[in-house]
């Protein structure tokens, strides 16, 4: 028994010196635990097939958890907010626009362990995220756009047209069927105007031949298909003095990819409120949680 608890404490001893341990006790300041959060981040995008590249706000908490000798393992919180970026863009988040006040923003919170030898390596990680509230966003912002269900009418008509137009004006050989409406949101400006982002991907369909009826075209496989991200409007504004310009739409579009392991966590989206996300606990290492890199300006939420 005695001879365990010395070697406990020796065992103690030894890893608090090689220099890991030291990361905790400087806990959420400490450069090298947000360069971690901040790799993590980077990981969690490039594991995900769809919704918005997520960006790092601050890191919440970091546990230590030592298992294996030399490897040391990490339980990093961290809070996030969506960004303009479709995570099929595969950009860097730290290259990509948080969605502010006039976008609809998202934000919510990412578990991740972690193990760190010479780089950082994501073991699991796990989401939740949540638009703000119209309510939160109107208060701040009354002119704003709000939210459209991704299912009403308008919006896949929106979307139809939009999808329409880059068809007939983009260079490509073939023509792109649509994936995923991924938001949808109205301002009042002239009249009713609804704006949508969707993804897109190539189909087999060659755009010479006339007359396509795009319910005929066949996606073509995943790995062989460039993909799309778009954003497109209809603007509403028939006053009866000029005729405009009602349907925009651009669309980036990507290269094909590899098939990609299967995935190893998951991002949860909460339905806006009035559900409520669940109150979080404290964070337990000192100096947590740390500063944060954004704020949203909202009067209601303090993001
Ligand atoms: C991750 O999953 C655990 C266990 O289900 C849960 O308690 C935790 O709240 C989740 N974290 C996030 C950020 O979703
Ligand atoms: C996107 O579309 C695919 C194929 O239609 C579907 O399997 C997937 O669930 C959709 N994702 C979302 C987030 O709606």
């Amino acid at each position: 028994m005695r001879t365990q608890s010395v070697l406990l404490l020796l065992l103690v001893c030894v890893l608090w010196q090689d220099g890991s341990a030291s990361l905790i006790t400087a806990g959420c300041q400490d450069a090298a635990v947000v360069k971690a959060a901040e790799d993590t981040l980077e990981q969690i995008n490039a594991d995900r097939q769809e919704g918005y590249v997520l960006s790092l706000n601050r890191l919440h908490d970091v546990t230590q958890d030592i298992k294996a000798e030399g490897v040391n393992h990490f339980h990093l919180t961290m809070d996030v907010l969506e960004t303009e970026c479709h995570v099929i863009s595969r950009r860097s988040w730290k290259s990509c626009a948080v969605k502010g006040v006039g976008s609809l923003p998202v934000f919510g919170a990412c578990d991740a362990s972690v193990s760190l030898q010479s780089s950082i390596k994501v073991e699991n990680y796990n989401c939740t995220i949540q638009q703000v509230a119209a309510r939160a966003i109107v208060n701040t912002c009354p002119d704003c756009p709000t939210a459209e269900r991704l299912d009403d009418p308008v919006i896949s008509e929106t979307t139809r047209l939009a999808l329409q137009k880059f068809n007939k004006d983009s260079a490509s050989p073939h023509v792109f069927a649509l994936l995923n409406i991924t938001a949808a949101s109205m301002q009042w400006v002239v009249g009713p105007s609804y704006f949508v982002d969707f993804t897109i991907q190539e189909t087999d369909c060659k755009k010479s031949t006339a007359d396509i009826e795009l319910a005929q075209c066949k996606l073509k496989d995943s790995e062989s298909a460039h993909k799309g991200f778009c954003t497109g409007s209809h603007i509403n504004a028939d006053d009866g003095l000029e005729i405009k310009v009602p349907v925009e739409v651009k669309c980036d579009i990507f290269q094909p990819m590899a098939a990609r392991p299967g995935s190893f966590g998951s991002v949860h989206v909460v339905s806006p409120p009035p559900e409520q996300v669940s109150p979080r606990s404290q964070p337990t290492a000192s100096s947590c949680p740390g500063e944060r890199r954004h704020r949203l300006g909202l009067t209601e939420l303090d993001l």
